[in-house]
């Protein structure tokens, strides 16, 4: 089953820099189940993924560092297990032990997951103290 995301203005987080690099989440995502098939398909979503961790990760860390957010401490911890997740799906695709179609498949359940529980849960509680 293919259900491409379509970004949605109830989506945003109030911060344009964060809203851009959810879209480029959500554009991932798309772009893994379009292609999926693809040789080295998943090994260029890992370094995507891994970027995104650098890149954005720290960047709303930092923002909600930065506003005095609350619950900051709570949030670093889902980051942390998106983290360990990335570092045990990456082990998984490298011992072999897998087909890709099924770490991409498991890739894509989990990315979905993710928009759902973090970015339109976790990230829209820092809303109204970060825009
Ligand atoms: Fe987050």
């Amino acid at each position: 089953m293919n259900t491409r995301i379509q970004w949605q203005d109830s989506y945003s987080v109030g911060v344009p820099v964060l809203d851009a690099q959810h879209r480029h989440l959500i554009r991932l995502i798309n772009l893994l189940e379009d292609e999926k098939q693809k040789d080295g398909m998943i090994a260029h979503v890992f370094d995507e993924l891994d970027a995104y961790i650098r890149e954005h990760f720290r960047a709303e860390e930092r923002m909600m560092e930065e506003a005095g957010y609350p619950d900051l401490e709570e949030h670093k911890g889902d980051h942390k297990a998106f983290n360990d997740w990335l570092s045990s799906v990456k082990i998984a695709y490298d011992s072999g032990g897998a087909s890709s179609y099924y770490i991409a498949e498991s890739v894509i359940a989990f990315l979905k997951n993710w928009l759902v529980s973090h970015i339109l849960v976790t990230d829209m509680a820092y809303r109204s103290h970060l825009s």
